[in-house]
Formats: C-alpha cells, sequence, structure tokens
C-alpha cells in the first residue's frame, strides 16, 4: 500500500464572487484553505479574479453544492443571480457564506498567495451529506481547468471512471453540469485532432 507524503492542509473547492470595476460579479472556482486563522486564496496569473481582489472591492466565499456554477465557471456560464445581502455577494444556492477583508499579499509572478479576514459569516441551508456524483462533476472540472496541460487520453481514462459515479448518484443538476464538461472535453478533442490532420 503507498503512504503519502505530503505535510496535510485541507483545501475546500467554492464559488468565489469577486467585484468587478463596473460592479458586475465575478463567478469563478477556486481551492482555499485556512493558514494562522486567515483564508488563503491562490490564484495563477492572469486572473479576473486575482485583479478584482488585489483592487479591494467586494468578494466573498460561497460554499454550495449546486455544481452547476463549478462546470458552468469552466464551460462560459457564468450568468447565475447573484444577490448583494448587505454587501456580500450570494448565490442562490448558497450553503454559507465568508465576506472577506485582504489582510496579507504574499506576490509571485506566477502564482500569488492572497490571506483574507472573514468580515461576515453566515449559515443559510443545512448541508445534506456527501453526493459522489457532485464531488466527481468537481473533479471533470479540474481537469478541464487544466485542458491544455494534461493529455487527451489522461483526461478520457479519467473521465470514464468518474462517469460511474454519476450514473449512479447524478439528479438532474449533476448531469446537467456533467454534459457541459463532456461537451468542453469533446470539443477539445475535436480541436486537436484538427490540428494534427493540418
Ligand atoms: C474546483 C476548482 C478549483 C480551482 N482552484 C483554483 C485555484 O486555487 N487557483 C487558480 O488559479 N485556479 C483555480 N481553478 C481554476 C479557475 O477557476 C479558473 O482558471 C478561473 O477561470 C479563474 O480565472 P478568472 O479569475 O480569470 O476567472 C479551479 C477550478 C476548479 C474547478
Amino acid at each position: 500500500m503507498s503512504t503519502i507524503d505530503k505535510k496535510s492542509e485541507k483545501i475546500n473547492e467554492i464559488i468565489l464572487i469577486t467585484e468587478c470595476e463596473d460592479g458586475t460579479p465575478h463567478i469563478a472556482p477556486f481551492g482555499i484553505r485556512e493558514r494562522d486563522g486567515l483564508i488563503l486564496i491562490a490564484p495563477f496569473r492572469p486572473s479576473t479574479s486575482l485583479d478584482n481582489l488585489l483592487s479591494g472591492r467586494r468578494a466573498t466565499v460561497n460554499a454550495t453544492d449546486d455544481v452547476r456554477v463549478f462546470a458552468g465557471a469552466l464551460t462560459g456560464r457564468r450568468n447565475w443571480l447573484v444577490e448583494d445581502r448587505v454587501g456580500a455577494l450570494i448565490l442562490q444556492s448558497t450553503l454559507s457564506y465568508q465576506s472577506l477583508k485582504l489582510e496579507k499579499v504574499e506576490d509571485d509572478v506566477q502564482r500569488p498567495k492572497l490571506y483574507f479576514s472573514k468580515l461576515k459569516e453566515e449559515m443559510l441551508k443545512p448541508f445534506q451529506g456527501f453526493n459522489r456524483a457532485q464531488a466527481a462533476v468537481v473533479e471533470l472540472s479540474v481537469l478541464v481547468s487544466r485542458l491544455h496541460m494534461l493529455s487527451i487520453e489522461k483526461i478520457t481514462s479519467e473521465m470514464e471512471y468518474l462517469s460511474i459515479t454519476i450514473k449512479k448518484t447524478a439528479s438532474d443538476n449533476e448531469l446537467e453540469a456533467w454534459s457541459w464538461l463532456v461537451e468542453a472535453v469533446e470539443n477539445h478533442r475535436t480541436q486537436l485532432l484538427g490540428n494534427n490532420i493540418a
């Protein structure tokens, strides 16, 4: 059995809503950690979320189990209703949120680290328990966010494995999110084939 040689640090996959210069909300999935009582977000450059976070405008961490928001952000579907709740930017599906205040930046040319304190935290809906299809959609979303870094063979084999869970445990939301991601992978595959023929 293999052991994992890693100093473990829990990462939670959330939806970050930041505010653009013109006031429109920007929705993007991020993995966040807690370090020394602060929330750490590390966006790769270039990133609209990073620009918005550095500007000091409003930013809110949304914990949601609507995985369509994750898949949608990666496939050009970011048009979700965002409510302004006393300064916090909230999705309709959000279970809990934290509005953020930028405290510290560790700059880096590739991936700066931004540390935030919580301005406000609120629980809105109960956590219903783990759903494996939701986890599968989040996993495929991560792969789709790295389409140009991974081989199509790796993506295809992971997608086949994850699809078993989708077939067993998905409801309509997960099926819809899954279909958007599969379409993105297939478009990428077609593009690769076209490049090889040309
Ligand atoms: C579950 C999940 C976690 C992610 N976490 C990160 C992250 O920690 N840092 C990052 O730069 N991108 C992350 N991504 C990819 C970004 O969401 C994606 O690149 C997004 O478009 C950010 O760019 P933007 O701020 O310009 O919208 C993640 C994607 C998914 C699906």
